[in-house]
């Protein structure tokens, strides 16, 4: 028998060791001969801890397993599997898998995050081996062609971006990914870290030619210590094999890598501050321009991506940058993993192309909220996303169509939420989390956050409608100074969930009727 179990933090989190361990114990004492393969995870995160038996028929899923359903389990693995009540049939055909594209999460479940082996028989090093046959010009024309944009949140063509710094004259250049991951509710660059991190190192290492640079580091949160290990092995592994290091894959180019680890402040996220922790400094934003593709780290040319959009590459230039493009809706070209988390029944992992409306994946995939109760609003795009109402649930998943009903799709992360949710509570929250996370550079961020959560209380607490309409309205404007005086977008964005609670939940504030009502 040929078992295979999630190894990622988050199935481990709810039990995938302890299966793995039962498994073998009770496969031992049956005398029964047993393989437990430690693969990623699918990201289907309500089944976890998945496990799945290697059959004719391809995987077959069984979960969630807990150690106490061992035995009947592998009496069920010698007869009719099937049988099983945690049976799920081929892992392939359940509907929240089949239904999705995924071209970033292609070996989620399938493969051992360290095994190149696993890596190489599923496509991984194509887009490398591409690249080493093409100039510099001609790899960041495909990127260019293929219409990624940042996948980071901001959006902004990687292609013009790459461009920038291939074209910046330099004896050293560097490739930064921004794998400080802060935003609630959002775990892809998790996954893809610990689940393929080879992907990760042949983007980079792609990026690397195409620009010029040498070197590149990828700055991990700290909350991240699986992330981080799997990184390291596999740059070990990577060079070894050489694909990193003084010869890239044969191309007689260079590039390395090394894993920094980031210290907790979600300010690091940010590309500027991030630069300045890397250099060892306190993570404090910078002004741009001058823009880190010219002037970054160290004060060179510096790429810097996010880690989803970096994963990207490989695929455009394996499959080219038309078959890239062919997904997708508008500018929002290729696919985008959605995270589903808060209040939701089928929390996990969704790549779909852009163009899907939320309505299909809160409550398509999602299933709804996990208590029951009727969902009151999603944040998309972080901490600082705006409260979207299922009233704009039917609008599709693109950048252009999120921006103009005043929301963003950020880096994809969803926050479900129920009919309990205050959202005046959420407001205050956001304040209270800008405050606490500011750089302290400028002043309608680093006084305004403070004197927002005060606005808030003053709000709640007021006795009389007039009293609420006037504090409502001294928070508008705050909203407003925030936005378009903030240095960054931790505080240029705060306004979001603030205004749309305002707008979509007026009464939580005590301010008429909201339109959940
Ligand atoms: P931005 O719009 O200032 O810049 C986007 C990127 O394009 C940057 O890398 C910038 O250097 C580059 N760029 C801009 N103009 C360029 C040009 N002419 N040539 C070359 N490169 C150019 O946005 P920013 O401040 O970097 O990011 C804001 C976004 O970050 C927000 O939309 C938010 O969604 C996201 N965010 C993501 C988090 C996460 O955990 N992934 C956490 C917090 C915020
Ligand atoms: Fe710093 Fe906030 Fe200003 Fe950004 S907006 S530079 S985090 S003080």
């Amino acid at each position: 028998l040929t078992l295979c179990i999630p190894c990622d933090s988050v199935a481990r989190a709810v039990g995938a060791d302890d299966l793995a361990t039962a498994l073998a114990r009770e496969a031992g004492q049956r005398k029964l001969p047993l393989e437990i393969k430690r693969t990623s995870s699918r990201g289907l995160y309500w089944l976890e801890p998945l496990l799945e038996l290697e059959s004719a028929e391809g995987r077959l899923g069984f979960g969630p397993v807990a150690p106490e359903d061992v035995p009947s389990l592998l009496d069920a693995l010698q007869g009719d599997a099937s049988s099983h009540p945690l049976a799920l049939g081929p892992v392939e055909e359940l509907p929240y898998l089949k239904s999705q594209q995924r071209l970033l999460f292609a070996r989620a479940g399938i493969t051992r995050p360290l095994s190149l082996d696993d890596y190489r028989a599923h496509g991984g090093f194509e887009g490398l081996a591409r690249a080493i046959g093409l100039s510099g010009d001609d790899i960041v024309t495909a990127v260019l062609d293929s219409g990624l944009r940042g996948r980071g949140g901001a959006a902004f063509p990687a292609g013009i971006k790459w461009r920038t710094v291939r074209g910046a004259a330099a004896a050293q250049k560097y490739v930064v990914c921004n794998a400080d991951e802060g935003d609630s509710g959002t775990f892809a660059d998790r996954m893809l870290m610990e689940g393929d991190p080879f992907l990760l190192i042949e983007g980079m290492a792609i990026a690397g030619l195409a620009v010029g640079a040498t070197l590149g580091y990828i700055y991990v949160r700290s909350e991240y210590p699986q992330s981080v290990d799997n990184l390291r092995a596999a740059i070990g592994i990577a060079r070894e094999a050489g694909y990193l290091g003084a010869n890239v894959g044969g191309s007689g180019r260079a590039f390395d890598l090394d894993v920094r680890v980031g210290a907790g402040a979600y300010i690091c996220g940010e590309e500027t501050a991030l630069l300045d922790s890397l250099e060892g400094k306190r993570g404090v934003v910078r002004a741009k321009p001058p823009l880190p593709a010219l002037q970054g780290l160290f004060g060179l040319p510096t790429l810097v991506h996010n880690v989803l959009t970096l994963a990207s590459v490989p695929v455009i230039l394996a499959r080219g940058a038309q078959f890239y493009r062919d997904f997708g809706m508008g500018r929002s070209l290729g696919t985008m993993p959605f995270q589903l988390a808060g209040n939701i029944r089928h929390g996990g992992l969704v790549e779909r192309a852009f163009g899907l409306t939320l309505r299909e994946l809160v409550e398509g995939y999602g299933g709804g909220t996990a208590s029951g109760r009727p969902l009151k609003a999603a944040q998309v795009g972080g901490p600082l996303g705006a409260w979207v109402p299922p009233s704009q649930f039917d609008t599709p998943l693109d950048y252009e169509a999120f921006a103009a009903m005043g929301a963003m799709l950020g880096h994809g992360g969803v926050v479900v939420a129920d009919d309990t949710l205050d959202m005046a509570h959420m407001a205050r929250f956001a304040l209270q989390f800008c405050a606490e996370e500011s750089c302290g550079k400028c002043t309608p961020c680093r006084i305004g956050s403070t004197r927002g959560v005060e606005v808030v209380d003053r709000l709640i607490a007021a006795t009389d409608i007039t009293a609420r309409e006037e504090q409502a309205l001294l928070l508008k404007d705050l909203c407003d100074t925030m936005t378009y005086g903030s240095l960054c977008a931790l505080g240029g964005m705060t306004a979001f969930p603030v205004t749309s609670a305002l707008k979509h939940f007026p009464a939580d504030f005590g301010l008429e009727t909201s339109e959940a009502d």
